[in-house]
């Protein structure tokens, strides 16, 4: 410091001996150089030396510094020693600006004798002021876009300074972007240039902010600064950038519209429209656009249409991103569309034998199905079943194909056709399934024999039928179909008695009916049997058969034959009458046989009329002629009965016998004996009646006798069968009829059939036969093979029918 004032001082001393010069060429005038800012006090220069003025008279001369007008008196003197010194403080700055030149001029007034000299003081300037900025911020907007090399001009520091003390350099603070040119405008004022060297990034750094620095060149020298604030402006210099480059997405398949699948995004890192992102579909997918939905502003992607995995499993969408300024960029959405179990499986059936004969093997193939199912996976992975109830079932076979086979034996007959419901379950979760009726039918094959609705028939015919008349119906079913099932019926042959089935019955083919072909007289032929066929009209036919048992009903066409007396009513023969004769004693027996059988051969006997009403009576059903009362003296001796006989037939038949009876004890007292004979023509025929009919008495009581013998023969104790004198068959009766009157000479139990040759008029007697077989069986072990050796028939015919009467019995 007090180097440098010396120096100053020096350098005034030389502008001194300079203004020297000046001064006395200016004739008393001084100058002096002074730096500004000295302390009040300081010594500017001796004045009265440079004047050689004498010190000690400045007292007496009232020597003064003067100034011009009402400036400050900067100066003074010291009336001392001569010398001037700073009175008040000098700021160059102040006084003089960015004058080059800064002189405070003075006089110095001297009295005694007046005397004025100038004395000019030259300031020099002090480096006492700093570069000041204008603003404490200098504001730069930049954009980001500007070039390399771009200049920016800063404004300039002030310094109050002149000279090398105003601002001499700038300098900018370290940073990446810029650098500092400067460069003087106009003389002594330097410019500051901001020169961009790296170009900008408002992404990267949205503000820069700098030091600028104006240093001036005083010794020391002083420094000003100012941020520098610059913003970086944007440009569009970013393309949007989506957050991933692909977007991986499921999504199921038939998602509702509206599902949001994803949201893309991009950002831009510009500001404003440029950074304003729009989101589109590319033009590539124009077919996705029925499908997806893009929204233009949030990039949201949601379905528009419907999403079916079975037509496409895989959307690659192309997404584009646009700022407001046309940058743009792509990114893809992949899309897996996962399965949904949403196709019902399909049941196809391929082929199917229908109808399937009923007689096909257990295991045959009746059909083949093949199920399908779009969905994939186990969605698409079907199982096969049919109703539990039928006789088929599904036999896996190559993927997806059964085959319907049979597990057990089909019946037409029983199920003609079957309704196979097949259902298909796929493995989804819920699984779905189908169904599918198939309808089969069995065909028909022949193997049912027709059956006849009765194990065997019997057909009951009146006799004297008409020929043609129906008389049964048989009946056969067959289950089978059509002709297979259609019944034939015939008859088959044989010989009946000698003739052709065919001369009896005949058969209606399509009916069953059976008619009589000839009329049926049931005293010749009782029952039959033939066999009639069912046959089917299948290839080859089935065939049963069947007996039908023809019955033939007795009518009541024979009328009572009387064997005794001559039903003529000529006989010779008298019964005599004891006259000691009791009340109730046996005197005679008409006996009459009928033909027929049953009721219409119950024969019933009547007097209707009597010489002595009151003397006699007959059996109704014995025939017996027995007296009422005691026969007394005065009863004619003579006595005539006319007996009628009746059957039980509906109408009945009867017939009638006259009898004459002597109430003797001797014939020879009886002189009109032969006049009693009026019919000649009948005695003959009489005549052998009584011989056949003694003789079979004779036999039938010597029969008796034997069974007796040989009965009393084991048992001590006889039985008496019969109680009667006489033991001739005294009725016919019916089987098993009881005689109710009780007084019968024969045990009621006995009953009597008669097979007597038609057509003979004389009424050939041909055997009686013992029928109450039960009794003979319980008491007699001489039974039946006895009593059939009295059997004797007339045809050969006749014994086979009689037989076979003996089976069906
Ligand atoms: C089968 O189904 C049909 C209609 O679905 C029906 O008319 C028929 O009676 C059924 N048959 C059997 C045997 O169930
Ligand atoms: C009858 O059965 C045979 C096999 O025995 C068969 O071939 C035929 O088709 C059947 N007829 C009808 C009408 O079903
Ligand atoms: C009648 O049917 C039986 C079995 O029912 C059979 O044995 C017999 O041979 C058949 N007769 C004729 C003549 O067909």
């Amino acid at each position: 410091m007090n180097n440098n004032w010396m120096l100053l001082v020096s350098f005034s001393l030389r502008a001194f001996l300079f203004a020297s010069i000046v001064l006395h060429t200016a004739n008393g005038d001084v100058s002096y150089s002074f730096p500004e800012e000295m302390k009040r006090g300081s010594v500017i220069g001796n004045i009265a030396k440079d004047l050689g003025l004498d010190v000690n008279r400045l007292s007496y001369r009232k020597a003064r510094i003067d100034i011009e007008g009402n400036r400050k008196r900067y100066c003074d003197i010291n009336l001392n020693t001569g010398e001037l010194i700073v009175a008040e403080r000098i700021d160059r700055e102040s006084l003089c600006g960015k004058k080059a030149l800064c002189v405070i001029k003075q006089e110095l007034i001297l009295e005694n004798p007046l005397e004025s000299h100038r004395i000019n003081v030259n300031v020099q300037d002090v480096n006492d002021n700093t570069p000041i900025f204008k603003k404490d911020i200098i504001k730069f907007e930049i954009r980001e876009s500007a070039v390399k090399g771009a200049r920016f001009l800063l404004e300039e520091a002030h310094d109050a300074d002149i000279g090398t003390n105003s601002v001499q350099t700038y300098n900018l603070g370290q940073n990446k972007y810029f650098e500092l040119a400067v460069a003087a405008k106009t003389i002594g004022k330097l410019y500051g240039e901001l020169v961009l060297y790296k170009e900008l990034d408002r992404e990267q750094q949205q503000e820069v902010t700098l030091i600028l620095t104006a240093v001036d060149g005083g010794t020391p020298p002083r420094s000003g600064t100012v941020a520098i604030h610059v913003t970086v402006l944007d440009a569009n210099d970013n393309a949007p950038v989506f957050s991933q480059a692909v977007y991986k997405v499921s999504l199921p398949e038939n998602s509702p519209l509206d599902t949001v699948v994803v949201t893309v995004s991009a950002t831009d890192a510009d500001e404003g429209q440029n950074g304003e992102v729009m989101y589109e579909l590319s033009h590539a997918m124009e077919g996705f656009k029925q499908l997806f939905y893009l929204d233009r502003k949030t990039g949201v992607i949601s379905i528009k249409g419907p999403i079916d995995f079975e037509e496409e499993t895989t959307f690659n969408l192309r997404i584009i991103a646009k700022d407001g300024s046309g940058q743009t960029s792509y990114s893809n959405v992949v899309i897996n569309v996962s399965d949904i179990n949403d196709n019902d499986p399909i049941i196809i059936v391929k082929s199917l034998n229908s109808p399937i004969p009923e007689n096909v093997l257990p295991g045959t193939e009746v059909g083949i199905i093949n199920v399908q199912d779009r969905d994939s996976e186990n969605n698409g992975q079907v199982r096969c079943s049919i109703q539990q109830n039928v006789p088929f079932k599904l036999v896996p076979s190559i993927k997806n194909y059964f085959s319907l086979v049979t597990t057990g034996e089909l019946d037409r007959e029983l199920l003609s056709d079957y309704n196979i419901t097949i259902t298909a379950t796929d493995e989804g979760s819920p699984p779905l399934s189908s169904t599918k009726n198939i309808h089969l039918t069995v065909a028909d094959v022949n193997d049912n024999p027709p059956v006849f609705q009765e194990q065997s028939y019997r057909a009951h015919v009146q006799e004297n039928n008409k020929p043609g008349s129906s008389i049964c119906s048989v009946s056969a079913t067959d289950p089978d179909w059509r002709q297979n099932g259609t019944v034939v019926y015939s008859l088959l042959s044989s010989d009946l008695s000698g003739a052709p089935v065919s001369s009896f019955l005949s058969i209606n083919g399509d009916t069953g009916v059976i008619h009589a072909v000839r009329s049926f007289d049931y005293e010749q032929l009782k029952s039959f049997k033939v066999l009639v066929l069912a046959r089917d009209n299948g290839s080859p036919p089935l065939s049963s058969n069947v007996t039908v048992s023809v019955f033939i009903t007795d009518e009541n066409d024979n009328s009572p034959q009387i064997l005794y007396p001559s039903p003529e009513g000529n006989s010779f023969m008298t019964e005599m009458v004891p006259k000691a004769a009791q009340a109730r004693s046996l005197v005679s027996k008409v006996i009459a046989v009928d033909a027929d059988s049953g009721q219409n051969a119950w024969l019933s006997y009547h007097i209707i009329k009597a010489t002595d009403p009151g003397l006699f009576t007959i059996g109704v059903h014995s025939g017996e002629i027995r007296t009422q009362r005691d026969i007394s003296e005065s009863d004619n001796m003579k006595q005539n009965l006319i007996v009628s006989v009746r059957d039980n037939g509906q109408p009945s038949l009867s017939a009638t016998c006259a009898l004459y009876l002597l109430i003797s004890d001797n014939l020879a007292e009886v002189p009109e004996l032969k006049d009693m004979s009026r019919d000649e023509s009948s005695s003959k025929l009489t005549f052998y009646l009584i011989i056949a009919l003694v003789s079979v008495s004779t036999f039938f009581l010597t029969f008796i006798i034997i069974i007796l013998a040989v009965r009393f023969c084991r048992r001590r104790k006889p039985r008496l069968l019969f109680d009667g004198a006489v033991a001739i068959p005294s009725a016919y009766l019916p089987p098993n009829y009881a005689d109710v009157e009780g007084a019968g000479t024969l045990r009621s139990t006995y009953n009597y059939d008669a097979y007597l040759t038609t057509g003979s008029r004389t009424s050939d007697f041909k055997f009686v036969r013992s029928y109450n077989e039960d009794t003979l069986t319980a008491d007699l072990t001489l039974k039946k093979s006895a009593v059939d050796d009295l059997e004797v028939l007339d045809a050969e015919a006749m014994r086979d029918i009689t037989s076979e009467n003996k089976v069906l019995n």
